[in-house]
């Protein structure tokens, strides 16, 4: 780790997101759930941080926590740069790109209000990734596209 990248203490355990799109980490933090967390986590969040790839980013780094499946999918559509980092005995022990399966279920609600997804016994939303960069989802049920997805997150 170099120097300069020493923005946020060091954690033993727990897992880091970053290269996160400048201004979006409140919504990461929203994605991962702070009622999921062990209450002996802390959780660092570091704000426009100097990026050679990126320009500008964000961090999150929290402690004692692993991401599900679908917290990650949730955070790949909404800062497709993001990288995932394992930390065990404080070394990075994985490092990954957030990427996108070919099927999202139960991340992003259906815009479309007729959609069975939406009916009062409502069954959990699924989309097809039809096209990446930039990402477009389309309803398996009702074939609604959705291409902005941080007001539809579930
Ligand atoms: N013990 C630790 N506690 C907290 N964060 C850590 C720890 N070790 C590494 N990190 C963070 O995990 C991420 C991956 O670590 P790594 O050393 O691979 O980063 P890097 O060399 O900056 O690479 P890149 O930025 O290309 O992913 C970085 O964000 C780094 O700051
Ligand atoms: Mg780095
Ligand atoms: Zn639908």
């Amino acid at each position: 780790m170099a120097a300069r990248e020493l923005k946020l203490t060091p954690i033993k355990n727990g897992t880091v997101i970053d290269h996160i799109t400048n201004g979006l980490a409140l919504e990461v933090l929203r994605i991962i759930g702070a009622h999921t967390l062990d209450k002996d986590s802390t959780v660092s969040v570091a704000l426009h941080v100097r990026s050679n790839k990126l320009g500008w980013k964000d961090i999150v780094k929290v402690e004692n926590m692993e991401l599900s499946p679908r917290k990650v999918n949730a955070i790949a559509l909404l800062a497709p740069t993001a990288t995932i980092s394992i930390i065990r005995d404080f070394k990075v022990r994985e490092k990954r790109s957030v990427d996108l399966p070919e099927r999202i279920v139960g991340v992003i609600r259906c815009p479309n209000p007729n959609c069975i997804t939406n009916q009062p016994e409502p069954i959990e939303s699924e989309f097809d990734v039809t096209q990446r960069r930039p990402v477009v989802l389309t309803c398996v049920y009702c074939d609604r596209e959705v291409d902005e997805f941080l007001p539809h997150l579930a």
